[in-house]
């Protein structure tokens, strides 16, 4: 990939004393690159037109066109240089190579049930997995589970009351839900149950066999349904460790903190006193029991000693913003380096538009539950289109569960997102089954060729419908790195969309089976797209099916 930012940059810099490598932004108007030149009239004592126009004069680059336009100075590049590029060698990028990235991301609850408010975490962590992974970066996924907490004692207790392994057995999940509320609800009028919870609760942390081995199994049974929803999204993670691993590494925070006279004691509770712009982080209770901010204080330091991270991203709601900014501004007083590399990958709310309340149980919405009605309106809508289509099923999967993914990743993460159904799945939306289906075109032009050739001569692709493509495909890691780099895997959904509207245009505009080598070169452009769209659909967790 030709950096033609640095080029024009190291081009231009000469002719004007105050360029910044910022300064050089690409555009898609009238031009590939441009540099605004009225910042440059204070100090050159010049009007911004001139100063565009003696650049335009002294500016020199090689297949790179240079004009002045009423203040700018526009860069184009040469239309078969990038045509050259796209089917040139390439070397492989991997700006992240030798770095370690964490991410804490899904992070359920046990015993409660996966719903619709895990999506996002779940997608846009697991996609950024996939980012930093294809930029050469070691990436950890880590789920840190919600397992401790005083309600585990309340559920044992309601199961030896009012449970049943049989029932559990079959029920699973449900089961433990109705037994909390169960027990919830006995709570307050029967005090002795508090306080028996509050015994097995206890026994849980002193790791007595019996109180452990029942909590183990909710614990599986929680993540049994969780690891199905997983590998439908095409999810995976390299750590399962949760909050309980942390409570006895708490005392060792302890230590740390106290030794760097940081902690102190505010009504019989532990504190780290964060200043006037925040307040205190609570890492004890009165009682002695250890906070959520302990727990994650505990697991930062595990993780800078067990994996060595250049970076620690958690994608949390925004609503536990405070919680991170807190944690982060502990660890920097503590006086730790890495503390700066700590990122909060916040995000909105979603909603969602379009699914019976039926299929709510309770208040909640399970996410697999959306899953299946986004699976069986794909499959309705598949064979409408395509009633012989092979592999109905699995296809129908694919695209059901797509159309979520790619919708949750469509919009930048912090907007808060109504989901409708009807509109991740029309299939000539913005959408991830759009996607999908260009993909599956650009695949069944190229089974009908018998081949295409990589030997591409260049001038055969520089026609605007052909050369919008070949502008899309080019930089196509650069869109990937800016995801990276900003935590966005929505700019990959959104360029894969562009991909597939000016492959469309491209497909309407340019008859491909015209023979001779004006085919080939459109063949191969086929294939650069098809390659391109399916690298970047699997990024975003996405699979691309051959036919749809
Ligand atoms: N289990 C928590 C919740 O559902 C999220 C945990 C996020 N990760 C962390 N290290 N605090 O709210």
């Amino acid at each position: 990939m030709t950096d033609y930012k640095k080029k024009i940059y190291e081009a231009a810099k000469s002719a004007l004393p105050e360029l910044n490598e910022s300064d050089v932004v690409a555009s898609d108007a009238f031009c590939d690159f441009c540099i605004p030149c009225f910042k440059f009239a204070k100090t050159m004592r010049r009007a911004p037109a001139l100063i565009a126009s003696e650049a335009a004069g002294a500016v020199k680059l090689d297949g790179i066109k240079i004009e002045a336009l009423n203040g700018y100075l526009n860069f184009t590049v040469e239309r078969s240089a990038r045509v050259s590029e796209l089917f040139g060698a390439r070397s492989e990028f991997k700006p992240f190579a030798g770095k370690t990235v964490c991410i804490d991301f899904s992070s359920v609850n046990i015993a409660k049930p996966f719903h619709i408010g895990h999506l996002m975490t779940t997608v846009i962590g697991g996609a950024l997995c996939n980012v930093y992974r294809a930029l050469g970066a070691r990436v950890v996924g880590i789920n840190h589970l919600g397992d401790f907490g005083t309600q585990f004692g309340g559920l044992i207790s309601a199961y030896r009351r009012w449970g049943d392994e049989a029932r559990l057995e079959r029920r699973g999940l449900d089961e433990l839900l109705d037994l909390y509320v169960k027990y919830n609800a006995e709570c307050e009028k029967d005090a002795e149950l508090a306080s028996e919870a509050r015994a097995w609760s206890k026994k849980i942390e002193d790791g007595d066999p019996y109180a452990v081995g029942i909590f183990d199994r909710f614990k599986a049974i929680t993540l049994e349904q969780a690891k199905r929803v997983y590998k439908r999204l095409n999810v995976e993670f390299d750590s399962y460790l949760g909050e309980s691993f942390y409570v006895d590494k708490v005392s060792g925070v302890e230590k740390k903190l106290s030794d760097k006279s940081l902690l102190s004691i505010s009504d019989g509770a532990e504190i780290v006193d964060l200043g006037d712009d925040m307040p205190p982080a609570l890492v004890r209770r009165s009682d002695g029991a250890s906070l959520y901010i302990a727990r994650d204080l505990a697991a930062a330091y595990y993780r800078k000693d067990t994996y060595d991270f250049d970076k620690c991203l958690y994608v949390v709601a925004s609503h536990q913003a405070l919680h991170f900014k807190q944690l982060f501004k502990v660890l920097e007083l503590a006086g730790e380096p890495w503390a700066s590399d700590m990122v909060h990958v916040s995000y909105g709310m979603v909603s969602v538009e379009g699914m019976s309340l039926s299929t709510r149980r309770g208040n909640v919405l399970y996410l697999n539950d959306v899953l299946d009605s986004a699976v069986d309106k794909a499959a309705e809508i598949i064979n409408e289109r395509n009633a012989t289509l092979e592999n109905k099923k699995a296809v129908s999967e694919s695209v059901g569960v797509g159309a979520v993914v790619f919708d949750a990743l469509y919009d930048g993460r912090l907007k808060d997102k109504n989901f409708s159904l009807e509109a991740a799945l029309n299939f000539d939306g913005e959408t991830g089954p759009y996607v999908q289906y260009t993909h599956a075109r650009c695949r069944s032009v190229l089974a009908k060729a018998d081949r295409d050739s990589e030997d591409v001569k260049p001038e055969l692709l520089t026609d605007d419908s052909a050369y919008e493509v070949v502008k899309l495909l080019v930089d196509f890691d650069e869109v990937v790195l800016f995801a990276a780099e900003k935590y966005e895997p929505s700019a990959i959904s959104r360029r894969l969309v562009k991909i597939c509207q000016a492959f469309n245009r491209f497909y309407n505009a340019d008859r491909i089976m015209c023979g001779g080598d004006l085919q080939s070169a459109r063949l191969a452009l086929t294939r650069k797209t098809a390659d391109t769209l399916e690298y970047g659909l699997s990024l975003i967790l996405l699979d691309a099916p051959e036919k749809m």
